[in-house]
Parts: structure tokens; sequence; C-alpha cells
């Protein structure tokens, strides 16, 4: 089956030449997650003055909707771009008022994390400011409060032809841990705990119907501008070939092995589903190494656009959005945005990657359960070889 995938979209796509851009063939599409996918929440939480919070000044914001959304990005997010080649408007932020959910919720929260609360209260990482009781089972929550209005009793129903794009999360949990002064060895051990929280979040939602799965895995956070500039090491041999902190990019690696375990594990549990696992971390890689292949700037593949200076373009206390930042000129030609997430245009760039698989199973699934008798005359001659 897989093999007759591309001689598939061929054929249907000469067939149907306006299905091959957007096969309307979800119906809605749910998000959860952080800062690489919230579209606004953050702006709705935000405290009294929505000012004081970075993402909500310029220039977030300035490339494609030329003011802050929310959006940790100078522009579009992966799941805006996904939204639109898949037919759909941008997804709307599951706290704003008024909204029409039928065709999709986005619960993803800037800062939120994988571990409850609890866990960091019991292990002393506090920061009132950074870590918020919104943790990837708060997001679940919302959606479950939500159902009576968007599918009430035919939710089993809906959800097999809905999406679901579920993170990434993990990396504010290390990323809190680490401020916090824990070591590289504690971050670690915790991995197969948070880890295994996503899989039990996955298991939650399959056993509600949802059968269609994207489950992002974490990126290189040694290659991050924000990592870079804070954890800097006099040590070179800390430091890969690339420039980037090894034992950050190590814990990251060792997070996808078991996440993408987990996801083995899950289809074997639900086999009615397809879960796929969707990489941040090698494009990432990829664009560091090759920069100039994605219209990069070679020099600036560890820096961040928007920042006030330093070797990695980033200080803490003048990050982007606050007094003392600028932008680059073009952030088109750079990788990173704010020393911790990406311009719109790497975000396009992994969007396009993902949409690759979503895009080949959303048309056999539309092969499946509406154009079967198609199906099957394309595959006939196929299988007389
Ligand atoms: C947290 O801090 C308190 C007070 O400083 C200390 O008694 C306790 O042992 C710490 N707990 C952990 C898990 O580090
Ligand atoms: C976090 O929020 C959840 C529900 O939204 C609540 O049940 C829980 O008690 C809260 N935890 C803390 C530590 O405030
Ligand atoms: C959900 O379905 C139940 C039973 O049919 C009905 O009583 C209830 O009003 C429905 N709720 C919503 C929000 O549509
Ligand atoms: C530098 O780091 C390497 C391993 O990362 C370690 O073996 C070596 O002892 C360190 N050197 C110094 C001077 O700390
Ligand atoms: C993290 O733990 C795993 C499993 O024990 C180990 O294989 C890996 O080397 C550790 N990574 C780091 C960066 O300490
Ligand atoms: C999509 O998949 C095809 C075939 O596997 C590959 O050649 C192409 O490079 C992919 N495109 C992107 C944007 O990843």
């Amino acid at each position: 089956m897989k093999a007759l995938l591309p001689f598939l979209l061929v054929l249907f796509s000469s067939f149907h030449p306006a299905i091959s851009n957007t096969i309307p063939c979800f119906n809605a599409i749910f998000i959860f997650g952080a800062s690489y996918e919230d579209t606004g929440n953050i702006a709705i939480l935000a405290p009294t003055a929505p000012a004081d919070h970075p993402l909500l000044n310029l220039p977030y914001g300035e490339t494609y909707f030329h003011h802050p959304t929310g959006r940790a990005s100078d522009g579009r997010l992966i799941i805006d771009i996904i939204a639109t080649k898949l037919g759909f408007q941008f997804i709307p932020p599951s706290l704003s008022q008024g909204q029409d959910f039928t065709k999709g919720a986005n619960f993803a929260v800037s800062g939120a994390t994988t571990l409850n609360l609890a866990f960091f209260q019991q292990n002393n990482i506090t920061n009132d400011q950074l870590i918020q009781n919104i943790s990837l089972s708060v997001q679940l929550g919302w959606f479950e409060n939500m159902k009576p209005s968007i599918c009430n009793t035919t939710c089993v129903k809906y959800f097999k032809k809905s999406l679901f794009i579920f993170g990434k999360f993990g990396d504010n949990d290390y990323l809190y841990m680490l401020y916090s002064g824990k070591t590289v060895d504690f971050v670690n051990s915790t991995v197969p705990l948070v880890v295994d929280t996503i899989r039990s979040a996955l298991e939650r939602l399959l056993k509600q119907g949802v059968t269609q799965l994207v489950v992002p895995g974490i990126r290189p956070n040694g290659c991050m501008p924000l990592i870079l500039a804070y954890f800097a090491s006099t040590n070179r041999s800390d430091y890969d070939s690339l420039g980037c902190l090894k034992v950050y990019n190590n814990i990251a690696i060792y997070h996808n092995a078991l996440l993408r375990d987990a996801v083995k594990q899950l289809r074997v549990e639900f086999p009615q589903a397809k879960i796929s696992y969707s990489e941040f971390y090698e494009p990432i890689i990829d664009f560091v190494t090759n920069p100039y292949r994605y219209g990069f700037i070679s020099g600036t593949a560890l820096r961040a656009c928007c920042g006030s200076g330093g070797p990695y373009n980033y200080n803490l206390i003048a990050s982007c959005g606050q007094p003392g930042a600028t932008a680059c000129p073009y952030p088109s030609s750079f990788i990173n945005w704010d020393g911790l997430h990406l311009t719109e245009t790497s975000y396009d760039i992994i969007a396009n990657g993902w949409l690759n698989v979503t895009q080949m199973r959303c048309l056999l699934h539309c092969l499946r359960h509406h154009q079967a008798h198609l199906l099957y005359q394309i595959m006939r001659p196929q299988q007389k070889r």
C-alpha cells in the first residue's frame, strides 16, 4: 500500500485537480500544545496589562498579521499553515468567546507543560511568572468540557473525520527545570515520566474515538539561541560541530526516542487509529547544517532574528517584545525568531514536510470512506503486476 501512494496521488489529482491542494476530507482540526501551537489563548489568559507580556508586543506578528496575536513568531505557525492547506480557516483559540468550534479548536497555551503544576511545586521548581497551571491534562479537560457543544452524542463518528495535533509537549518542562537550577541529570531522569504522561494523554483521546493523530517530538534545544546564551560553556567539548550544546540536544534525542516507542505501542493498542510521529528535531538540525539550502543566511543559523545583541542575539533582560529588542530586517532569512521560537519561514518548511504525510493519509482516508469504488479501480491495474 505504501509503495502505491505516490502513484495514487498523481492519478487522483489528475482526476480532480482541485483536490490535490485542499483535500476537504477532515471535518475539524483540534490542537493541543504550547507556544509553537498557541494562536491566541495566551492573549486571552494574559494578566491585566496584556502589553506586559512580551508575546503581545510587536515585532511579534509583524510579518503576516501586522500586529501581535499571541503567536510566538513573526507570522503564522505550523498549524495555521496546515489548517489553510487542508482547506480550513485558522483554527480559533479555544478560550475565545462566541466562536463556532465545530470545525476545530486550539487548546494550546504558550508556556504549557506536560507535567502538572504539582510536580514542579513538589520539586521546588517555582517561578510564578513562567509556570502556570496549564498542563496537558488541563487542556484535555477543556476539550472534554467543550465536546457536548461540538458533537455531543455523535462524537465518535465526528472524531473519525477530525485531525488531532498533539503537541509538541515536553520542551517547557525541561526548560523550567533547567532555569530553576536543576542538573542535566535530574532533567534527563524526568524524560520517561514526561513521555509517559504524553502517552497517557494520547490514550485518553484515543479512548474517546480519536483516530487521526499527529504527535510531534521536541526541538534540539542545544541549538536554540536562548539555551546557548543562558547555558554558555567555556569548555569547547560541550559543543558539537554545528556549535550547538550537546547535552541539551541529547535530552531531546532521548525524549524523541521514547516518544516514538510510545507511538508504536499505541498503534498496536489502537489498530484502527492512524498515529503519526512528526519531527522538529531533524528539520531544525538540517536548517542549521544547510541554511543556504532554505534561503537562510549562513552566519546566522544560531542567532535570533529578534533580540538585543550578544553572540546569539539573545539577552534575557531584553528579549524579543521587550524594550531594547529589535527584529532583523528580513525575518525570512533567519531560522530562529526570538531565541526559542522559529520564523514563519521555518514553520512553513516544517509544515510542508508534515503535510506530505498528513495529506497522503487524508487522501487515503477520503478514498476509503467516500470513494471506495475509485480506490478499487485505481488499484486493480497495479495489482496485476
Ligand atoms: C524544597 O525546599 C525545601 C525548603 O528549602 C526543602 O526542605 C525541601 O527538601 C526541598 N525539596 C526538594 C524536593 O528539593
Ligand atoms: C490546576 O487546575 C486544575 C483544573 O483546571 C485544578 O483541578 C487543580 O487543582 C489546579 N492545580 C493547582 C496546583 O492549582
Ligand atoms: C446533548 O444530548 C443530550 C441527549 O440527547 C441532550 O439532552 C442535550 O441537550 C445535548 N446537549 C447539547 C449541548 O446539545
Ligand atoms: C570538558 O568537557 C569534557 C566532556 O564534555 C570533559 O571530559 C572535560 O573534563 C571538560 N574539561 C574541563 C576543563 O572542564
Ligand atoms: C539520559 O538517560 C538515558 C537513559 O538512562 C541515557 O541513555 C542518556 O545518555 C542520558 N542523556 C544525558 C544527556 O544525560
Ligand atoms: C514530500 O515527499 C516526497 C516523496 O516522499 C519527497 O520527495 C519530498 O521532498 C517531500 N516534500 C517535503 C516538503 O518534505
